[in-house]
């Protein structure tokens, strides 16, 4: 089948990019092959395409940023992904979006099913489930992938929760780290498996797709410095100590309910998969 995937450059563009050209003819875009910001753009490049998937990674991803460029967020999450429904819808393709657990509030107190009302916190949030909106709106033969915490090989992104906990440890700092956010770090390769399952599937509608198990930031980086070997003093830190722009949420889990249900395999715990990343650093 012919996969586009948007947003190539970034690090689930890579992990798609890398993952499903054994099975599939993939074609991987980054922003200067594609601006999904422009509705004709989309319309050029897919029907010169033609393809049977659309994978739409492509977004504005830097979360605290997002509140002061509220305009760019919404013009790439929301109405860049409505330009791709709408071509994708053109050209006959099924489109994969993927979505972000901080559409959610983190006051359930326990993991969010899929069904469970988003009340996005911030301005990334609100822009991607604007993202959502115009999917549903637009798309009959879509998939919504809801994900959490990102992990893997991102050479083009800004660095990323692991590469700062790494820097700053080899610059011998104490690090100070969040102790009271909590949600499921997740690996880059072990999603872009998942969804080429679910492609292989044809399921449609909305899914969470984590590693399983949940963490705090601290936790996180804990686990970052023991699988490292690193021996830097580690200080637990409330969100309040740490002025950053956007809010989050507190407990933002996914539950992987709808995987779960249908029978299909379950990710692996977040430090298995993180212990792979690390071997590859
Ligand atoms: N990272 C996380 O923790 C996390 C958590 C939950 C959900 N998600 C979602 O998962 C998806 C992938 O995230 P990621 O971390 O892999 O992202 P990323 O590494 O930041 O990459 C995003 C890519 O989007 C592309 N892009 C931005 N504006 C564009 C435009 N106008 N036209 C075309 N491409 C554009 C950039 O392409 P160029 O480099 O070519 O400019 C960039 O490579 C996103 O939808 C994100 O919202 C991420």
């Amino acid at each position: 089948m012919r996969v586009v995937i948007t947003g190539a450059r970034g690090m689930l563009g890579g992990a798609l990019s890398r993952q499903l050209p054994s099975v599939h003819e993939v074609y991987p875009l980054s922003s200067t092959h594609l601006d999904i910001t422009s509705l004709q753009e989309c319309r050029r490049v897919l029907s010169k395409i033609k393809p049977d998937w659309v994978l739409h990674t492509a977004a504005f991803t830097k979360v605290d940023e997002a509140e002061s460029k509220a305009a760019d967020a919404y013009r790439v999450n929301g109405l860049g992904t409505r330009n791709i429904a709408i071509a994708a819808e053109e050209n006959g393709s099924r489109l994969v979006y993927y979505s972000t657990d901080y559409v959610f509030d983190g006051t359930r107190g326990k993991p969010y099913r899929e069904w469970d009302q988003p009340n996005p916190l911030n301005e990334y949030g609100n822009s991607k489930l604007a993202g959502e909106f115009f999917v549903k709106a637009v798309s009959r033969a879509f998939l919504i992938i809801r994900t959490s915490w990102l992990f893997g090989s991102a050479p083009h992104s800004p660095p990323h929760f692991i590469s700062k906990v790494l820097s700053q440890a080899r610059n011998g700092k104490t690090l100070r780290m969040v102790n009271d956010q909590c949600g499921s770090p997740t690996f880059a390769e072990d999603l872009a498996s998942t969804t080429a399952a679910l492609m292989a599937l044809d399921v449609r509608g909305i899914y969470h797709v984590t590693n399983s198990g949940s963490c705090s930031w601290f936790d996180f980086a804990r686990e970052i410095l023991k699988q490292a070997g690193c021996e830097v003093p580690l200080v637990p830190i409330s969100t309040h100590e740490l002025p950053l722009a956007a809010r989050r949420p507190s407990y933002s889990v996914l539950d992987n309910f709808c995987l779960r249900i249908e029978g299909l395999p379950e990710l692996r715990p977040w430090q298995e998969a993180l212990a792979d990343f690390m071997g590859t650093l």
